[in-house]
């Protein structure tokens, strides 16, 4: 039957995966699944600072240009992620100053985002990833610590006047449902948005667990901030267990995707779902959370799994 992308074509939505640099470069089966099955990409860790530019005024978008040029070639949309986070950023940056610190990444925004500004590929940026505390505080990263709650509305303009055509998104995890986290991610946003900062979109990571149960309000939540005029999405998904497997726990995992396409369905401004990965084979989920994995929708020999049927479906 016709792959992923042609049902979210039919809906007007994208269908992503996260890509893996080393996958991408020498395994058949990745690169064709990968080709076929989905209309957008976002690079899993080939566009993050640590990647693109390790040492100051030194950029390197040897991975990022892979990924952009395998998307090119397959008519996909590039999501870009992502421009300011605390995690996966050099010493060198976590180490300066206020006025070096916020330069620095005035001028990571400029060079990144400009290299692909013209390209009409890459559609959407990540600016800001991870800024807020679960309990809906502000995250007290080194940007924080250093900057202020300003960089955000620093960063959004950096990214604006990078690439006045690029969709520029607020990225964050655990604010899938309606609570205190996406509460203020909502209040966030819509206080920049009245202050004129140029915030275009609201993603929901969605990395989620079979053991913690479905955000039963995702649709409300995702319709609440489509409400403040944004676009919203999922941008990384996955649904992880407890290993190994089974079909049991492959059902629940399935009804989880299918809930997640069936919200940004039923929401207008829910531009699309990028899941983060598609094999199993490739995913963070067992090296970050310890007896954990199988969250993705193509196991390690890229058989599709329930979760994909479920998706398919959905579509
Ligand atoms: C993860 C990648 O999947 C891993 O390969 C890497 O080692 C760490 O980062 N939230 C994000 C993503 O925004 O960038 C993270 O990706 C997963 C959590």
């Amino acid at each position: 039957s016709a792959p992923l992308r042609t049902h979210a074509a039919a809906r007007g939505k994208f269908i992503g995966t996260a890509l893996a640099t080393g996958p991408l470069s020498n395994e058949t089966s990745y690169r064709d699944l990968a080709a076929t099955e989905f209309s957008q990409v976002t690079a899993e860790n080939a566009m993050k600072w640590e990647s693109t530019e390790p040492s100051q005024g030194q950029f390197t978008f040897s991975g990022a240009d892979a990924v952009v040029n395998f998307a090119t070639q397959n008519n996909q949309q590039v999501h870009g992620h992502t421009l300011v986070w605390h995690s996966q950023t050099p010493g060198w940056v976590q180490g300066l100053g206020a006025t070096a610190m916020r330069a620095a990444m005035q001028n990571h925004i400029s060079q990144v985002v400009g290299r692909y500004a013209n390209n009409p590929a890459v559609v959407s940026w990540d600016v800001v990833n991870e800024v807020f505390d679960d309990n809906g505080g502000m995250r007290t990263s080194f940007w924080y610590n250093t900057l202020g709650q300003s960089y955000i509305a620093d960063a959004f303009r950096a990214a604006r006047a990078a690439d006045p055509n690029a969709r520029l998104c607020i990225n964050d995890y655990n604010v899938e449902g309606v609570n205190a986290k996406s509460t203020a991610m909502y209040n966030l946003v819509s206080s920049l948005r009245q202050q004129g900062v140029p915030v275009d979109c609201v993603g929901l990571q969605g990395h989620l667990a079979i053991q913690y149960g479905f955000p039963g309000d995702l649709q409300q939540n995702l319709q609440r901030f489509a409400d403040l005029g944004v676009q919203v999405r999922i941008t990384e998904l996955d649904v992880r267990m407890q290993t190994p497997r089974d079909a049991t726990k492959d059902a629940t995992q399935a009804t989880y995707y299918r809930n997640v396409v069936n919200a940004c369905n039923a929401v207008t401004a829910c531009a699309g779902v990028t899941i983060w990965g598609f094999t199993d084979k490739y995913s963070w989920v067992p090296d970050t959370f310890p007896g954990q994995g199988a969250a993705l929708i193509y196991n390690e020999s890229y058989q599709q799994k329930p979760s994909y049927t479920a998706v398919h479906d959905a579509l």
